[in-house]
C-alpha cells in the first residue's frame, strides 16, 4: 500500500517500486513498528487527537496484527513497499479509513529510527548475554588449565613461560571490554526519536517524552533534525560487533595453530569439528576457521555504514534506508558464530604434556637469570648481557640453561652463583612472578576470582535489562 501518492499523475515505474522497496529485509522490523505505533497511538488519545473510541479499535487491531505478524498470518505482500506500509494495510484492512489515523503527527523518518533502535537494543542485549556465556567457558577452560604451564609468545617466538589458564583468560578480559562497550552504548542509544515527525517536530500536542518513557527510552531526541538523521547507534553497534568478531578471529586463529599436529597442543571435540571430502583422515577446525572469517564480513558492514553516512546531509536522505541490512547481517552474524565458539571451547582438550615439554625450549628462562643478577643489585643491562651469554654459551655447545656448570655460570658472571638454579625451572619461573593479573599460579587463582565475579554481576545486569525490554514489548 503507498503512503504517498496524492500529488502524483503517474504511479512509480516498476523499476522505482523495485529499487525503493524495502519490505523484504526490514520486515523484521514489524514487531517494533506495532509497539511503538501503540505508544503514539496512547499520546493522539491522551492529546484528543483521536476519541477514546476510535482509539480503542485501534489499539485492539494492533494488538490483533501483533499476533498475527508473530504467527506468520499476516505478511507482507507484493505491493508493500516497507515494514511501515504494509503495517498500515494490515490496519486498514481491519479498520478502513481509521486504519491511517497514526500517520497524525509521526514520519516515517522518525517511526524508523525508532523502530530500529529497539531492534538494535533487543539485539545488542542478546550479543552481550551470548558474550557473557562465552566468558563462562572460557573461565572453565582456563580454571582447568590453571595449573598447567606452556611457553608463551611474543613475535609468535618462545617467550617466558605462562600458565595455560593465564593464555585462556586473557580472552575473558577482552570480551568483558564488549559487554562494557555494548552497556555504554545502551545509555547513549536510549533517546527516544518519536516526535520528530518528518524532521520539524509536530504541531500537534504529541508528547515525545511519554512515548519516550513508554518505549523504555530514559528521554526524548533534543533536536528534531538531528533524530530523524542519526545513525551513531548503528556505527557504533557494528563497531562494537566488529571488535567482537575480531576477538573471536584471534580465538579462532589460535585455535587453527595449536590443532596443527606440528603444535598438536589443542584437541578439538569432533562435534566442533569436520571432515574432508576426499582425505578420510583430516579433522579440521573449521569453526575456528569460521570466526576468523566471520571478521572480515563484520568488518565490512561497518565501513559500508560509515561510507554511506559519510558527507550525508542532515534529515532524512533516502540512503539511510541502507542502514539496516548491515546492521542486521552483523547480528546475525554473530548469533550464528558465537554459540559454536563456546561450544568449541567447552569441548576442547589440551595436551598438558607436550606444553609442558615445549615450555623450557628456546630459552625461555633467559629472563630469569637476568631478573636473578637484578635481585643482586647487578644494573638491568649488564645483567641482560650476561644473560645473553648465558643462552649464546648454550647455544655453541647444543645445551639447554640449567645444563651450564656452575663454572660456566661464575665464567659469564661472577654473581651468577648456584643459586640462580632454583629460577632455572618452569614452576620456580611462574612462582616468582609477584605483579597484579601475572602468570603465577597465586595471581591467576586471584584473577579467576575476579572475573568471575565480574561475569556474575554483569550477566545479571543484562538479564535484567533484557526482561524490562521484553516486558516493554509486551505491554
Ligand atoms: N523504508 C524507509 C527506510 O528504511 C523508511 C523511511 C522512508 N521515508 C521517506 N521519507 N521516504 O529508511
Amino acid at each position: 500500500m503507498a503512503l504517498w501518492g496524492g500529488r502524483f499523475s503517474d504511479a512509480p515505474a516498476d523499476a522505482v517500486f523495485a529499487l525503493s522497496r524495502s519490505v523484504h529485509f526490514d520486515w523484521r522490523l514489524a514487531p517494533y513498528d506495532l509497539r511503538s505505533s501503540k505508544a503514539h497511538l496512547a499520546v493522539l488519545e491522551k492529546s484528543g487527537i483521536l476519541s477514546k473510541e476510535i482509539a480503542s479499535s485501534i489499539r485492539k487491531a494492533i494488538g490483533e496484527l501483533q499476533s498475527e505478524v508473530a504467527s506468520g498470518k499476516f505478511l507482507p505482500i507484493a505491493a508493500d513497499e516497507d515494514v511501515h506500509s504494509a503495517l498500515e494495510r494490515g490496519l486498514t484492512e481491519k479498520l478502513g479509513e481509521i486504519g491511517g489515523s497514526l500517520r497524525a503527527g509521526r514520519s516515517r523518518n522518525d517511526q524508523v529510527a525508532t523502530d530500529l533502535k529497539l531492534f538494535a537494543i533487543d539485539h545488542m542485549l542478546e550479543i552481550a548475554r551470548l558474550i557473557s556465556e562465552l566468558q563462562i567457558a572460557l573461565m572453565e577452560k582456563a580454571a582447568e588449565y590453571g595449573d598447567a604451564p606452556a611457553p608463551g609468545f611474543t613475535h609468535m617466538q618462545h617467550a617466558q613461560p605462562v600458565l595455560f589458564g593465564h593464555e585462556l583468560a586473557k580472552h575473558v578480559h577482552a570480551f568483558a571490554r564488549d559487554i562494557d562497550r555494548i552497556m555504554d552504548w545502551l545509555e547513549r542509544t536510549s533517546v527516544s526519536p518519536l516526535g520528530a515527525g518528518a524532521l520539524s517536530g509536530s504541531s500537534l500536542p504529541l508528547s515525545p517524552e511519554t512515548t519516550a518513557s513508554d518505549l523504555g527510552f530514559s528521554t526524548s531526541a533534543g533536536n528534531s533534525i538531528d533524530a530523524v538523521s542519526d545513525r551513531d547507534f548503528v556505527a557504533e553497534a557494528l563497531f562494537i560487533l566488529s571488535l567482537v568478531g575480531i576477538h573471536l578471529s584471534r580465538i579462532g586463529e589460535e585455535w587453527c595453530l595449536w590443532a596443527t599436529t606440528e603444535f598438536g597442543w589443542a584437541h578439538v571435540a569432533d562435534a566442533y569439528s569436520t571432515g574432508s571430502s576426499i582425505m578420510p583422515q583430516k579433522k579440521n577446525p573449521d569453526m575456528a576457521e569460521l570466526a576468523r572469517g566471520k571478521a572480515g564480513r563484520l568488518v565490512g558492514n561497518l565501513t559500508g555504514v560509515l561510507t554511506m553516512l559519510k558527507g550525508l546531509p542532515f534529515a532524512y536522505n533516502r540512503d539511510l534506508q541502507e542502514d539496516k541490512e548491515p546492521l542486521f547481517d552483523s547480528i546475525d552474524t554473530l548469533l550464528l558464530v558465537m554459540p559454536a565458539i563456546t561450544g568449541m571451547v567447552a569441548t576442547t582438550s589440551f595436551d598438558r604434556r607436550k606444553m609442558l615439554a615445549a615450555t623450557p625450549l628456546g630459552f625461555s628462562l633467559a629472563t630469569e637469570i637476568a631478573d636473578f643478577l637484578v635481585r643482586a643489585h647487578v644494573p638491568f643491562a649488564s645483567a641482560h648481557e650476561a644473560a645473553g651469554k648465558c643462552v649464546a654459551l648454550c647455544e655453541s655447545q647444543g645445551i639447554e640453561l640449567h645444563q651450564l656448570t656452575d663454572e660456566q655460570f661464575a665464567s659469564v658472571h661472577p654473581q651468577l652463583t648456584k643459586d640462580v638454579r632454583s629460577v632455572l625451572t618452569t614452576e620456580g619461573a611462574l612462582a616468582a612472578r609477584i605483579t597484579k593479573g601475572a602468570s603465577s599460579p597465586a595471581a591467576f587463582a586471584e584473577q579467576i576470582k575476579v572475573l568471575k565475579k565480574e561475569n556474575a554481576d554483569t550477566a545479571s545486569v543484562i538479564a535484567s535489562k533484557s526482561k524490562a525490554f521484553s516486558e516493554m514489548m509486551g505491554q
